[in-house]
């Protein structure tokens, strides 16, 4: 196969609302000359986001629209997506639900990863119910957002064991230390690539 260079690389940008981990192991994926995708846009709700940083340490173009009127918000993201000629979307962390109108117009382009074994415990705190429900089995979900929360087409899962002494903490550190390898495996997935190690 040819190699992927930035120019030709499939535009993505990421929506992040917190710490931006999923962020930072996207970049450094996208960096990678297997990668089919290149991030181009940081997009957050949140200006405190501390994920915004690796827009400066890695000259990723950001935006932040408070989301308060969403329609607003909303359509200037587009114009702004638009503009910067962006196919692909990834929600890393992302904590505000996304209209109908603005998924239909990037739809089957909006991909979403999710801290829990989908579809069990859409929505938020998956870890405190997870442990309360004693679950054996936790993990990651990569998947297409469609319109309902946390249940369009799943792309790729990683399960994990959850421990008798589990807290939510340590849960939490082990499925998000797997979402850094799910995220890009899945987006190799729908290209129809293979991770090269
Ligand atoms: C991750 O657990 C992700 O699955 C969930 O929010 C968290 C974001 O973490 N949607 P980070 O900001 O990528 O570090």
């Amino acid at each position: 196969m040819a190699q992927l260079t930035g120019s030709n690389k499939v535009k993505t940008a990421v929506f992040i609302s917190g710490k931006g981990s999923n962020l930072k192991s996207l970049i450094k994926f996208s960096l990678t000359k297997n990668s089919p995708i290149s991030i181009d846009f940081i997009i957050s709700n949140n200006s405190k986001a501390k994920g915004l940083i690796y827009s400066n340490i890695f000259k990723i173009k950001k935006k932040v629209f408070s989301f308060k009127d969403q329609k607003l918000s909303e359509s200037k993201v587009l114009y702004i997506l638009k503009k910067n000629n962006i196919k692909l979307i990834c929600l890393a962390g992302f904590m505000k639900i996304i209209s109908k109108n603005f998924i239909r117009k990037f739809k089957g382009k909006i991909l979403n990863i999710h801290p829990s074994l989908l579809p069990k415990y859409k929505g938020l705190n998956t870890h405190k119910r997870a442990l309360k429900n004693k679950e054996k089995y936790s993990g990651c979900t990569v998947h297409f957002v469609n319109f309902k929360l946390d249940s369009g087409k799943i792309i790729l899962q990683k399960k994990i064991k959850i421990k008798k002494n589990e807290t939510e903490n340590s849960l939490a550190k082990k499925v998000l230390s797997q979402e850094h390898k799910l995220y890009p495996k899945a987006i190799l997935k729908i290209f129809n690539l293979q991770r090269k190690s």
